[in-house]
């Protein structure tokens, strides 16, 4: 360590001899700092590391916090996974204690237990929360754009690296993130690919499950009354219901999409027609009720009859044109107890996620993962920061280029393995629009997969396939038939194994 901070101060001294003379050299924490004290009323773990880390070069109080857990079986001391959760704005404790952590909220339960599919048992797994603000990070400047998100991520990476005796350069990393970290993956998987003479990580692939990899329009209208078609007789949607719900898909022109991307091999690009343009001839169909929109007074109109369900593709002031996806969303919630995670969730399903933040925002929990310093206050412990969200989705801040550009020039260009999930019951990030955005996605010399999906088995003597799968061309996609938005909390076991597969494959 001494040599590491004298190291730094040097380059800093050479490398800026303008530099602010006020400003504070920068010493690295050592990374024994950073060992956990064994967390109250929880099962013992071996050593492992927790803690906040400022990120380089953004003022002090910018700061992304990580977990680190030592692999728990030596044959795969090889290998660091990388987890990040989306939100944006979510904590990837969430990841951790809900999904494929050493430690579980089961049940009811109020502390955590031993998991028993943890992905500790394929190698070291690396939880960070990040954008600054998220989880446990500190916020000194608030995010802005995915830009900086990940300009921020990797300059953090770097130091971290440092402090843990370069673990990113000597593992076999495998990046694996969830939902609105089918951004973040991509995105910070280029970075390294690209900055590769600062600090050569040894990434070896890439995994998004449920994942924001496609276009608004394309993830979530594009796809959705397929999904609820294919759902219908679980979501026992009433036929007028459905009627509405598919004279407005047709309308806008979503059912030509999804019936072009059902040919193998796909013949060209998707366009998605709900432009302006197209949807102006598509407008004097529609029935227009005005008295019901003079009522309006957020998006949400609670569309449970027919008339309602056009008024509000049709529309809406706040949704715009062709709210195929907020609508139907909306219609479903007029249900109690309908949960777009996973639509087989009901009023019986229990949420563990208010026993995840009473537990973390407990002193002694905090003061176990190192965040009880002299300088330190106890915070609540949020599982998600809404402004977070509500910036990184703005339009003005979306990522451009989006993901379904960056993904294809990672398979290409940097022949990295790219591997896609995804739940079959999630409506929130459903299925159809996820494969439709792979059809469309053009990589090492063809245009998505040549042949249709099949079905796979977790051992040759199943009788049930698990799921539906292709591989082609360095991108393999895995459709989960059981399993909702946070895959590994529904169907630990197979996601156990698909991740083990995807660790002894790359
Ligand atoms: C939750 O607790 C209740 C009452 O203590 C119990 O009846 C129920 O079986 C528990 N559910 C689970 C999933 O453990
Ligand atoms: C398909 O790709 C084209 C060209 O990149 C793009 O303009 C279009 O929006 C994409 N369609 C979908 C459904 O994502
Ligand atoms: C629907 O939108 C169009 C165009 O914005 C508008 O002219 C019309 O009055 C609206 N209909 C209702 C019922 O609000």
């Amino acid at each position: 360590m001494i040599v590491t901070a004298l190291l730094s101060l040097l380059s800093l001294a050479w490398a800026s001899p303008t530099l602010n003379p006020h400003a504070q050299p920068i010493v690295l924490p050592e990374k024994s700092s950073f060992k956990t004290r064994p967390l109250p009323d929880a099962p013992a773990l071996p050593q492992n590391w927790a803690g906040r880390l400022n990120i380089p070069g953004t003022p002090e109080g910018n700061s992304l916090f990580f977990w680190l857990f030592p692999t728990e079986d030596k044959a795969y001391d090889d290998n660091l996974i990388i987890w990040l959760n989306g939100g944006p704005g979510c904590s990837s404790i969430v990841g951790a204690f809900l999904e494929n952590g050493p430690l579980k909220f089961s049940g009811n339960s109020t502390t955590p237990e031993r998991n028993p599919y943890s992905w500790t048992k394929l190698g070291h797994v690396l939880y960070i929360d990040q954008p600054v603000g998220t989880g446990f990070a500190s916020e000194k400047v608030p995010v802005s754009s995915n830009k900086q998100v990940i300009s921020d991520l990797y300059k953090w990476l770097v130091d971290f690296d440092t402090v843990f005796e370069h673990i990113l350069r000597t593992k076999n990393v495998h990046i694996v993130g969830e939902s609105y970290a089918g951004i973040y993956v991509p995105y910070i998987a280029n970075e390294i690919m690209n900055r590769k003479d600062e600090l050569p990580v040894n990434l070896k692939s890439i995994s998004i499950g449920d994942g924001t990899i496609g276009t608004n329009t394309g993830m979530s209208s594009l796809g959705i009354v397929g999904f609820i078609e294919e759902h219908a007789s679980k979501l026992k949607i009433p036929q007028d219901i459905m009627q509405a719900l598919s004279f407005g898909d047709h309308a806008c022109g979503f059912d030509t999409v999804r019936q072009q991307a059902k040919v193998y091999p796909p013949k060209g690009p998707f366009y998605i027609p709900a432009g302006p343009k197209r949807l102006n001839t598509a407008r004097p169909e529609v029935v227009l009720r005005r008295e019901v929109e003079a009522s309006l007074e957020t998006c949400n109109i609670h569309p449970d009859t027919p008339e309602k369900i056009k008024l509000s593709i049709f529309n809406s002031t706040c949704y715009g044109q062709c709210a195929v996806y907020d609508t139907t969303a909306d219609y479903l919630n007029t249900r109690k107890c309908f949960s777009v995670y996973n639509i087989n969730y009901d009023c019986n399903t229990h949420n563990p996620t208010p026993a995840l933040e009473t537990y973390f925002s407990r002193a002694d929990v905090q003061a176990a993962l190192n965040l009880m310093r002299p300088m330190d206050k106890l915070t609540p412990f949020k599982s998600c920061n809404r402004d977070i969200l509500a910036t990184l989705m703005a339009p003005a801040n979306r990522p451009i280029p989006p993901s379904y550009n960056i993904i294809p020039d990672l398979l290409t260009t940097h022949k990295l393995p790219v591997h896609i999930y995804q739940g079959r019951l999630d409506l929130l990030i459903n299925h159809v629009g996820v494969e439709i955005t792979i059809q469309n996605m053009t990589w090492n010399g063809a245009q998505g997969f040549q042949q249709s999906l099949h079905f796979e088995f977790d051992r040759q003597k199943d009788a049930k396939p698990v799921g539906l799968w292709n591989e082609e061309r360095g991108l393999s996609y895995h459709l989960f038939l059981e399993g909702g938005h946070l895959l590994p909390a529904d169907l630990p076991k197979e996601v156990f194994r698909y991740v083990k597969n995807v660790i002894l494959k790359n």
